[in-house]
């Protein structure tokens, strides 16, 4: 990759201005007292991880909705967690740049300031959900303590990236699809504004971690990338969201596993990012293109290429 494509700090400078010119504020700009639409549903309904299986087409429609509404919570549950992640992980920037007013410095704080925000507008879609949030089991919790250990390298910059951009898939087709929910729709309109930037400058930080990167570093740091993209779309929903409709746990994850539109999900959510991560050259050796295989993330012809 060209280095003039890796200069983090013009691209700091750069978002820094367009924060400025596009603050949005999920407090003000969802109309929070407008009801909830009882027949609207809370995310696209053919991405639900049942959708087309015989178990969802044995559901009555006030229970498809009710599951596709528990889904919504779990995603957003999910996306709570995930953004203080990656929260830590911006505010450990300081200890990486000599200056604490530098573009890479300010621009990591605004990010901050707006995954706080992001993680308050879930907070309150959950409360107008009216499901609780389900918060990560005591081992998951443990492991995501450890990750303020992770090194700032090309593991932490591609685990931003996958949290991200699956998220911003999703929420781009939902915000454009009339049968979801307004507060839904408005507040993915807020978020995929503000995670265009987060993206674009995780991108950068990528490809730049990437580049000084040591061969041997980078071949472990691949294979981690791999194993994380093997385990996420499997794990991006709580099997307890099934118990809304009275399905087990693990009965409705492993219909979900197995339904004939998994591949096809999974492609759509991770496809731009795989790309990316190729293009970069994270997708490269026997154990990670296997592992890349075998998680039925990649698009057909990324998939045709490695
Ligand atoms: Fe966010
Ligand atoms: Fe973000």
């Amino acid at each position: 990759m060209d280095t003039m494509t890796i200069d983090v700090t013009a691209t700091a400078e750069r978002l820094l201005r367009s924060t400025a010119d596009t603050l949005l504020d999920g407090d003000i700009d969802i109309d929070w007292d407008a009801p909830v639409d009882p027949d609207k549903a809370w995310l696209t309904e053919r991405r639900g991880t049942l959708y087309g299986t015989r178990l969802w087409e044995r559901l009555s429609r006030e229970e498809q909705l009710t599951l596709g509404r528990a889904e919504a919570v779990a995603v957003l549950s999910y996306g709570i967690v995930a953004e203080q992640q990656l929260c830590m992980n911006l505010l450990r920037t300081m200890y990486a740049v000599p200056d604490w007013t530098a573009p890479e410095m300010l621009y990591s704080m605004s990010e901050v300031g707006e995954e706080a925000r992001h993680s308050t507008m879930f907070g309150r879609l959950i409360n107008k959900a009216e499901m609780p949030a389900w918060s990560a089991a005591g081992p998951v919790n443990m492991l995501l303590r450890l990750m303020g250990f992770v090194p700032h390298g090309p593991l932490i910059y591609a685990i931003t990236l996958i949290v991200e951009e699956i998220l911003d898939r999703v929420q781009r087709e939902a915000c454009a699809d009339e049968n979801v929910q307004p507060h839904v729709r408005q507040m993915m309109r807020i978020h995929i504004l503000e995670e265009a930037r987060h993206i674009t400058y995780a991108r950068t930080e990528l490809a730049r971690a990437v580049a000084r990167c040591g061969s041997l570093s980078l071949a472990v740091n691949r294979v981690l990338v791999a194993v994380i993209v093997v385990a996420v779309m499997p794990t991006l929903i709580d099997p307890r969201a099934y118990q809304s409709v009275g399905i087990s746990p693990t009965w409705g994850w492993i219909v979900a596993q197995f339904s004939r539109r998994y591949r096809e999900n999974a492609t759509f959510a991770c496809g731009p990012m795989l790309t990316y991560f190729h293009d970069v050259g994270l997708i490269r050796g026997r154990l990670t293109t296997r592992l890349y295989k075998l998680s039925r993330t990649l698009p057909p012809e990324l998939r045709a290429q490695i």
